[in-house]
C-alpha cells in the first residue's frame, strides 16, 4: 500500500505540474466503452490548512458517516462551506512564490463507487477529471494515484488494476491555494472545488488512445482533405463523403466547409479493434496571409465575446443546459465569436461552438497579473523553474481541445506580462499543431504570435492601428488586429460599440473584437439579490468589477446585448425612402442570406398600418442590392411616417425559432411636424393657487401643483444621474472619470434659488437659479408656462454661467407623480433603454411598458432606463409631448436614491413615481475598463431651450 501521509505537502506549493497523471490527449465520448459518471454526492469535510488530518481517510473501511456532502461538480464555498473571495488581479495572499498561506483550506472528497454488472473484466479503466480548483491529491482504494494543478484542464489516470466490483473508494484531497494559484490570477471568484465532472472510463484493450483530425478545406478547388493520426491503427469512415481509410492516411473529396456561419459537421467514425468513436468533422483551412487571418480564403470578422463560466448559484460548475443557453443566446443576437477568457472551457461547450457555429479563440488556463504590482518581478512565466508547469497546461489544452473545428486560435493565455515561458508555449503549440494561429494579448513586440492584441484601445487609436501608423515592431506590423477585450460591458453600457463597428468594417486590419464580457458574475444570495465582492467580508476585494456582462447573472439579455446585436447585424438595411427603395447588404462573410426572409411594414405615427413579405435575393457576403419598397404606400398620410424593413430568421435553427429577428432598418418617409400650444389662455391669479388652463400653481413658489386632476410634485430642473460605472471609472484610468467630477462640482447636491414667479397676460415665467454650494458656476433657468385652455406648455431656458468645466450628467426636468401611475405609454425609440453612445438599438416606435419594468437590474444600481427620442409619453394621467424629442425615464424612487443604493434590494418603491424628461443625456463610453465617452457624446453645459407639452390623457 502505497499511502502517504497527508503531512506530506510538498506537492502544493511545488511549481511542478504534479505526478501521476497520464499524458494528456483529445477529449472523447466513445460509442461503445462503458463509462460510470462519478458526479452527485460526495462525502465532504473541510480543514483549514493543507495538512488536514491523517486519519486514513483514503483508506478502505474509513467511515465518513459524520462528514458533510457537497455535490460533485460544484465548489463548497457555494454549498455551506467557507465563502468566495473576489479579486481581479490582486492575489489574495502574500505574494512569495510558489509559497502559499499556511491557512489553506482544504476540502477532503469522499466517494464510494460500485462497478455496474456489465463492466468488463478485460481492459483497462481510467479516472478522468475534468476540472478542480487549485490542487488535488488523488487515492483509489488507498492507492496514491498522484496529484495535480491546472485548475481548468483535464487530468486521467490510470485505475484498472484497482477497481473493485464493489465498494471501490475514491478520495480526493483539494487545496484552494497551491503552486498553481499563482498561474491562475483571472479577475474573477476565486472557487475551490471538483467543479468539473468526475468520470471513470473503461478502456477495452486496443481502444482509441489519442487521436488528431486533420480537415482541411481548399477554397479554391472545393475540396476537402482529410486525414486522422491516431496512437492506435484503426479506419476512418465517413458515410456522406464515402470515406474508408485507415488512420494515417489523406484523403480528399468535394466538401461543404465549416463556418460559424455555416457550421457544416459530417459524421464520421474512428474505429480500432476494441472501440469505436465518434467524429464530428468540420472542413476548414485557416491561415495568416497578405497580412490578414483567413478562413477558407476569406478574412474573418470576429464579432466577439468573452466568456467566462458562469452560474450564479453554482459558479463554475456548468451544466449542458447553461451552456447550450449561452449558445443559442450568442446565436440569437448575432455573436460570431467566443474568447474563452481564460481558460478552455467545459469540453461540451466546444461540442456546442462546433455545432451551432462559433469561432472560438481557445484560451490557456493561464493568468499572473498580480504580478503587475511589483513590476513583474518573480513573474512565473519569465521564470524557467515554472516552464513545465505552463507547458503541461498548453499541453492538457491543446490536446483536449485539438479535433474542434471551431478552435481556430490557441490564445497562451491572459494578462502574464512577456517572458520565455510563454515563447516555449507558443513554439511547443506551433510544433503540435500548425493548422491554427496564435494570440497572446500581453506582448506589444507580438513575438510569439500572429496577431497584434490588444484590450480597451480607445477608437482613435484603433483607426490608427487600421490605418497601419501604429508603429511597433516589424512583425507587429505585418499582422492583423483584433481587439481581445473591449467596449466593457459593466453596468449600463457599453457605450460606443458602433462607433468601433464603424472602424472594423472601414479597415481591412481590423479583424473586430471581443466585448468584455458576456455575464455578470452575481452569486445569488438571499439578502443581497446577487452578491459581489465584498459582500463576503473579504478583506482584499475588487467589487463589483465582477459584474461586467452584457446578460446578467440569471442570464436575461441586458441593454448592452441589444445594441450589441443591431450593430452586428449580419445585414444592413439603409436607404433614401424617396427613391422608393431599400438598400439590402449582406454583411456575412461566408453565408447569402438564403436563411432569412424579409419584412416591411408602414408606420404612421408609430403604429403599423400596413406590412408584408419583401422579396430579397440571396445576395452573396458582401452584395448590396437596391429592393423596390411597395409602391401604394411610398408616400405619406399626414402624420409621422416610415419604412420598417426586417430581416428574420427563414425557418427553425437549433438555436432560435423561424421568425426570429436578425436585423433591421428603418426608412423615415414625412418627418415628425413639432407639436405647438397657442397660447390663448393667461395665468389667473388666485388665493390659493395661480390658474393656468388646465393647472394650478403655487403662487409663491410658482411650483406646478396640478393639470387638471393629476396631481404634480417637485417639478424642477434635474442635472444629475446616479453615476454608472462607466461613469465612475477605475482607479487606475489616466483620464479623468466624469462621476467623481460630477460630486467634486457638486451636481449631485444643486440648490434652486428662486428669483421672480411673473404673471404676464398670456404667460407665468417663473425665473431661478440652479446652482451648487461653494462654486460660482450656475444655470440660470426659466420656466415659462403657457396654455390653449386645455393644455399646457412648459419652455425651460438654461443659460449656463460662470466657468462650467465639466459636462453635464443630463439635462432636462424631474417631476413626482402619484405611486399609482404604472402602466407607460411612449412613442419613440424602444423597446429598451438606450443613451446618447447606446442607442443604435432603438426602434422608433409605439411601446408600452409599467414603471417597474422600464428599470434595468443592474447588479449595483446606477442610471437606467432611459427611452430615446420621445415624441410623447403617457404616465399617470398624463399625456405630454416633447418639442424636440426627449429622453425619458420614470421610477418609483428618487436619483439620489438609486445613487445611494449598492444592491438592487435597497431600492424599496416610495409613494411617488418620478419622472424625468431629459433634454439631454452624457454619453456613456466605457471608462469602468477602457475609453470614456467620444467627445460628441460629452453633454456640454450650453444654453439650451426646450419645451414640453402636457395635457391630460383621455
Ligand atoms: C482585463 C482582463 C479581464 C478583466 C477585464 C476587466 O484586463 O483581461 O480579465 O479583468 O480587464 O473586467
Amino acid at each position: 500500500m502505497s499511502f502517504r501521509t497527508t503531512t506530506a505537502i510538498d506537492y502544493v506549493e511545488d511549481v511542478s505540474p504534479g505526478s501521476g497523471a497520464l499524458p494528456p490527449r483529445a477529449w472523447y465520448a466513445s460509442s461503445d466503452a462503458k463509462s460510470l459518471p462519478l458526479n452527485g454526492s460526495w462525502h465532504f469535510r473541510l480543514s483549514p490548512t493543507a495538512d488536514a488530518e491523517d486519519d486514513g481517510f483514503a483508506e478502505p473501511g474509513y467511515d465518513a458517516g459524520s462528514w458533510a456532502e457537497v455535490t460533485v461538480p460544484g465548489h463548497w464555498v457555494l454549498q455551506g462551506h467557507g465563502s468566495p473571495i473576489y479579486t481581479n488581479r490582486l492575489f489574495p495572499f502574500p505574494v512569495d512564490p510558489p509559497r502559499v498561506p499556511t491557512e489553506n483550506p482544504t476540502g477532503d472528497h469522499l466517494r464510494v463507487f460500485d462497478l455496474p454488472s456489465d463492466w468488463p473484466a478485460e481492459g483497462e479503466a481510467v479516472i478522468r477529471f475534468d476540472g478542480v480548483e487549485s490542487c488535488a491529491r488523488v487515492w483509489l482504494n488507498g492507492t496514491d494515484l498522484g496529484e495535480f494543478k491546472g485548475s481548468r484542464l483535464p487530468h486521467e489516470f490510470a485505475v484498472g488494476h484497482l477497481l473493485k466490483p464493489r465498494g471501490n473508494v475514491l478520495a480526493v484531497r483539494v487545496h484552494q491555494w497551491s503552486a498553481g494559484s499563482y498561474l491562475e490570477d483571472q479577475d474573477q471568484w476565486w472557487l475551490p472545488g471538483i467543479f468539473r465532472d468526475v468520470t471513470l472510463l473503461h478502456r477495452p484493450s486496443h481502444s482509441v488512445l489519442d487521436f488528431f483530425v486533420h480537415a482541411s478545406y481548399d477554397h479554391v478547388t472545393g475540396a476537402g482533405t482529410l486525414r486522422v493520426d491516431s496512437d492506435v491503427a484503426g479506419r476512418i469512415t465517413v458515410p456522406a463523403l464515402g470515406i474508408d481509410v485507415p488512420t494515417g492516411e489523406s484523403v480528399t473529396v468535394p466538401v461543404e466547409p465549416w463556418t460559424a456561419e455555416t457550421p457544416k459537421l459530417y459524421d464520421g467514425v474512428l474505429a480500432t479493434a476494441g472501440e469505436r468513436v465518434p467524429l464530428r468533422i468540420g472542413f476548414r483551412t485557416v491561415v495568416l496571409e497578405d497580412g490578414l487571418l483567413k478562413v477558407n480564403g476569406k478574412p474573418v470578422l470576429f464579432k466577439g465575446v468573452n466568456r467566462h463560466e458562469w452560474h450564479p448559484e453554482k459558479g463554475r460548475a456548468l451544466d449542458l443546459e447553461t451552456m447550450r443557453e449561452d449558445i443559442a443566446l450568442m446565436k440569437r443576437h448575432n455573436v460570431n465569436a467566443v474568447r474563452t477568457s481564460h481558460y478552455p472551457p467545459h469540453p461540451a461547450f466546444l461540442d456546442l461552438c462546433d455545432e451551432y457555429g462559433l469561432w472560438v479563440i481557445d484560451e490557456c488556463d493561464l493568468e499572473t497579473h498580480g504580478f503587475e504590482d511589483q513590476n513583474w518581478r518573480d513573474n512565473p512565466v519569465d521564470d524557467d523553474r515554472w516552464t513545465p508547469a505552463l507547458l503541461d497546461r498548453a499541453a492538457r489544452m491543446v490536446e483536449r481541445d485539438k479535433n474542434h473545428p471551431s478552435v481556430v486560435i490557441w490564445s497562451l493565455g491572459n494578462e502574464a506580462g512577456t517572458g520565455r515561458g510563454l515563447t516555449a508555449m507558443a513554439e511547443w503549440i506551433r510544433g503540435r499543431d500548425s493548422s491554427r494561429l496564435v494570440h497572446y494579448e500581453g506582448d506589444g513586440t507580438c513575438r510569439d504570435t500572429d496577431m497584434y492584441s490588444r484590450m480597451y484601445a480607445s477608437h482613435g487609436e484603433v483607426e490608427r492601428i487600421g490605418q497601419r501608423l501604429d508603429g511597433g515592431t516589424h512583425k507587429r506590423r505585418q499582422l492583423p488586429f483584433i481587439l481581445c477585450e473591449y467596449a466593457h460591458a459593466m453596468g449600463n453600457g457599453p457605450g460606443g460599440l458602433a462607433d468601433y463597428q464603424r472602424l472594423f468594417e472601414s479597415y481591412e486590419r481590423l479583424q473586430g473584437g471581443f466585448v468584455w464580457e458576456w455575464i455578470d458574475h452575481g452569486i445569488a444570495h438571499a439578502e443581497l439579490g446577487y452578491a459581489y465582492g465584498g459582500d463576503f467580508g473579504e478583506e482584499l476585494h475588487d467589487g463589483n468589477f465582477v459584474c461586467d456582462g452584457l446578460v446578467f447573472p440569471d442570464r436575461r439579455p441586458s441593454p448592452g446585448l441589444a445594441e450589441f446585436k443591431k450593430v452586428i447585424e449580419p445585414v444592413r438595411i439603409e436607404g433614401d425612402s424617396a427613391d422608393g427603395t431599400v438598400r439590402i447588404t449582406n454583411r456575412h462573410d461566408f453565408a447569402d442570406l438564403s436563411a432569412l426572409a424579409f419584412e416591411w411594414s408602414y408606420q404612421v405615427d408609430g403604429e403599423t398600418v400596413e406590412a408584408g413579405a419583401l422579396p430579397v435575393p440571396a445576395l452573396a457576403p458582401g452584395e448590396s442590392a437596391d429592393v423596390k419598397l411597395p409602391e401604394q404606400l411610398a408616400g405619406t398620410r399626414g402624420g409621422e411616417t416610415q419604412w420598417t424593413v426586417r430581416a428574420v430568421l427563414a425557418a427553425d435553427t437549433a438555436w432560435a425559432p423561424k421568425g426570429h429577428p436578425m436585423a433591421w432598418g428603418q426608412l423615415p418617409v414625412a418627418p415628425r411636424r413639432a407639436p405647438s400650444v397657442a397660447a390663448s389662455a393667461g395665468p389667473v391669479p388666485g388665493e390659493r393657487h395661480i390658474a393656468l388652463g388646465p393647472a394650478a400653481f403655487d403662487p409663491r413658489t410658482g411650483a406646478l401643483t396640478s393639470i387638471g386632476g393629476v396631481t404634480v410634485e417637485g417639478l424642477r430642473l434635474d442635472v444629475f444621474r446616479a453615476p454608472t460605472d462607466n461613469d465612475n471609472g477605475m482607479s487606475w484610468q489616466d483620464d479623468v472619470c466624469f462621476g467623481a467630477l460630477w460630486r467634486e462640482f457638486g451636481l449631485h447636491r444643486m440648490r434652486h434659488r428662486l428669483d421672480s414667479v411673473e404673471l404676464g397676460d398670456d404667460a407665468l415665467t417663473v425665473r431661478t437659479r440652479v446652482a451648487p454650494a461653494s462654486r460660482e458656476a450656475g444655470l440660470a433657468t426659466v420656466y415659462r408656462w403657457t396654455s390653449d385652455g386645455t393644455r399646457l406648455k412648459l419652455t425651460v431656458s438654461v443659460t449656463p454661467e460662470g466657468d462650467w468645466n465639466v459636462p453635464l450628467p443630463r439635462l432636462g426636468i424631474r417631476f413626482g407623480l402619484a405611486g399609482s401611475a404604472d402602466r407607460v405609454r411612449w412613442f419613440g425609440g424602444g423597446p429598451g433603454e438606450a443613451y446618447p453612445d447606446t442607442r443604435t438599438a432603438a426602434m422608433l416606435g409605439r411601446w408600452e411598458s409599467t414603471v417597474d419594468e422600464l428599470q434595468t437590474p443592474y447588479v449595483r444600481p446606477q442610471e437606467n432606463g432611459a427611452r430615446a427620442d420621445v415624441r410623447w409619453a403617457e404616465i399617470g394621467g398624463l399625456r405630454i409631448e416633447g418639442d424636440p424629442e426627449f429622453w425619458f425615464s420614470a421610477r418609483r424612487w428618487t436619483n439620489e436614491q438609486l445613487d445611494a443604493a449598492a444592491h438592487r434590494t435597497d431600492l424599496t418603491p416610495g409613494d411617488t413615481v418620478w419622472v424625468n424628461l431629459d433634454h439631454g443625456q452624457h454619453g456613456i463610453g466605457s471608462q469602468s475598463c477602457g475609453p470614456g465617452p467620444l467627445p460628441h457624446y460629452l453633454l456640454r453645459a450650453e444654453p439650451a431651450e426646450f419645451s414640453f407639452l402636457f395635457s391630460e390623457t383621455p
